[in-house]
């Protein structure tokens, strides 16, 4: 006998429904949400059905498309943003032990830099710190990070710089103290980060698959954790974009799990999810 697994929802949540919320978030923001997500989809929208007293998914569904500050509460909460600071260490080991000193022997004293899908912030404030701790002297450089995501709620988060104490146990040592305030009172358990590392960092709404209006040049692009969503074709695109916006011999750091095709001619691979802007790119 066949055994039948029924999932039950408090609210009717149908194949039709699920389709359509992939539909929409693809057409959006490029993100395929593969089908074994029909279960994350439910639970990430069913709060904001309560919240907002409606009684079904067909109403939710409707009112997203009807109202643009709803559907940038859907977008939120169908993103995921998971991140760390410092997080895959061997790309701040390359830049404080490659790229600076490169542009310091060829005597530029102006950096910019993309963070494409910064979440909560912990990725451009761990550029900061990789920077000021770096042994190249930086504070006579123009030094400016652009920070952007399309999740408006993580980047108010950002903006604010405060973190969970958990968040930064993972410092490198004496990171803590020399960048972070500790709270106290109703704030205690957090901690912010201090002034001079939001200074160098514009946080920005940013949907990669709208236009971009930016000029560039950037010296290396992190994009880090968020072309896994997309689908290859949308990946090859913006691949095209990012070379475009970087300068000649610029870099791209990608997330652990993605290898970009063998056949692209924008980058060269360094090894360790590192690439080279690929001058036959230009
Ligand atoms: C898993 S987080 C990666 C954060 C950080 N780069 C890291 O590696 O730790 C992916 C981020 O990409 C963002 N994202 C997803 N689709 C996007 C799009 N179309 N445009 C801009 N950002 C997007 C999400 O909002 C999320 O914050």
């Amino acid at each position: 006998m066949q055994s039948e697994v029924i999932q039950q929802y408090e609210f009717n949540f149908t194949n039709e429904h699920f389709r359509k919320i992939k539909t929409v978030l693809y057409a959006h923001a490029g993100i395929v949400l593969a089908d074994h997500k029909k279960d994350m989809a439910f639970n990430r929208l069913v709060r904001r059905i309560r919240e907002l007293n409606l009684r079904s998914f067909d109403q939710y569904l409707a009112y997203i498309e009807s109202d643009i500050n709803e559907f940038s509460l859907f977008i939120n909460a169908m993103t995921t943003n998971l991140t760390a600071f410092f997080r895959e260490s061997h790309h701040f080991d390359f830049i404080g032990n490659t790229i600076l000193p490169q542009l310091a022997l060829s005597g530029k004293r102006r950096l910019r830099i993309w963070s494409a899908g910064c979440s909560l912030g912990e990725e451009p404030y761990s550029l900061v710190m990789q920077l000021l701790n770096s042994n190249i002297d930086l504070s006579n450089w123009d030094v400016r990070i652009l920070a952007t995501d399309i999740d408006s709620n993580v980047l108010d988060l950002a903006r604010t710089g405060v973190y969970p104490q958990a968040k930064v146990e993972t410092l490198p040592k004496g990171y803590l103290n020399k960048y972070f305030l500790k709270g106290c009172g109703s704030q205690a358990g957090s901690v912010r980060a201090r002034p001079e590392l939001g200074e160098m960092i514009t946080f920005k709404y940013l949907n990669l698959m709208e236009e971009w209006p930016m000029k560039g040049p950037f010296d290396f692009i992190f994009c880090r954790n968020v072309m896994i969503y997309f689908d290859k074709k949308t990946q090859a695109k913006l691949l095209e974009k990012m070379a475009a916006l970087l300068k000649t011999d610029g870099h791209l750091f990608v997330g652990h799990s993605e290898t970009l095709a063998r056949h692209d001619n924008h980058f060269t691979s360094l090894g360790k999810t590192i690439y080279q802007k690929d001058s036959r790119g230009d």
